[in-house]
């Protein structure tokens, strides 16, 4: 299927879609993104989604170029335009093109960028058996919270997880989990979830109120607070959870066994819960 992207209002098959080289996307990464998941037609959590666009925009001091009604209807018109049955769309604003200085240019118009791809849900191999984790020290700088095109710190450590022959790579802080290179990491202790808090040191992804609500619903504690590397290393189950990959148990971390080294009860129920929230 030819992949339809939008830059900057116009539709064009990707291959033509070209943005100038002193774009400050392409110069400094000076930019931000959101990635949403979308079923059967429907932007999955839309809502929570646009809101997080617009705040990591008002974080970097860029305009929102787009109302709400147009980013729904760009969305809406992308999703259209492809058949898969599930698929993910990915947006980026740039601060724009300007001659290269650090400081914020004047008068310049942002780069809006938007393109779906299919989503493929995680495979059943992984949900049955689970996936595997390396950790690494979170080498990342203080805002974490902003969703930021500037992921060099993201990569390096996906990078590193993947030649360690792992899926994903837990990260610490000072002694404290903060979260995966391209998601969040829950930790299973005696029937409770707990999670970082949402600060600084973390991307409050999507699926935090997600979470919170399944829980609820499947009658799981779930505590946001400072967790240490020890209880990670001891913890029941491990969980990953993001907008591509959904809900996933992690049962290997550093070559060793997570609880008893399958996916656990917590995930289970935590798992049925998100199927069923999708198909609402
Ligand atoms: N990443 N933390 C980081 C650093 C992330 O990059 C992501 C998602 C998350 C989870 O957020 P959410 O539940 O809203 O997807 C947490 C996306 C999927 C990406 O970069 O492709």
């Amino acid at each position: 299927m030819t992949q339809t992207v939008c830059l900057n209002g116009e539709f064009l098959p990707i291959e033509e879609a070209r943005v100038p080289v002193l774009d400050r996307g392409f110069i400094f990464g000076d930019g931000i993104y959101e990635v949403v998941p979308v079923y059967g037609g429907r932007p999955f959590r839309w809502a929570q989604h646009l809101t997080r666009l617009k705040r990591s925009l008002a974080a970097i001091g860029i305009d929102n170029p787009l109302g709400d009604e147009q980013w729904t209807d760009l969305v809406h018109q992308l999703v259209a335009r492809h058949d898969w049955a599930n698929q993910f769309v990915y947006m980026q604003v740039t601060r724009g093109v300007a001659r290269r200085d650090h400081a914020f240019p004047q008068n310049v118009t942002p780069t809006v960028f938007a393109m779906v791809s299919e989503l493929v849900p995680p495979p059943a191999a992984q949900i049955e058996n689970g996936i595997s984790v390396v950790t690494l020290p979170d080498e990342r700088w203080l805002h974490c919270d902003i969703k930021s095109t500037s992921l060099l710190g993201n990569v390096l450590a996906r990078q590193a997880a993947v030649q360690a022959g792992a899926a994903e790579c837990v990260m610490f802080r000072d002694g404290f989990l903060t979260e995966g290179s391209a998601s969040n990491i829950w930790v299973v202790r005696s029937g409770r979830l707990f999670g970082s808090p949402k600060d600084n040191l973390v991307l409050e992804g999507i699926r935090y109120g997600l979470m919170a609500e399944l829980c609820e619903r499947a009658g799981v504690e779930l505590q946001l607070r400072r967790v240490l590397r020890e209880e990670v290393l001891a913890a029941d189950e491990l969980l990953l959870t993001s907008a591509t990959k959904e809900v996933l148990p992690i049962t290997r971390i550093d070559g060793r066994p997570v609880g008893t080294g399958k996916p656990g009860p917590v995930f289970a129920k935590l798992h049925a819960a998100y199927q069923q929230a999708k198909a609402a």
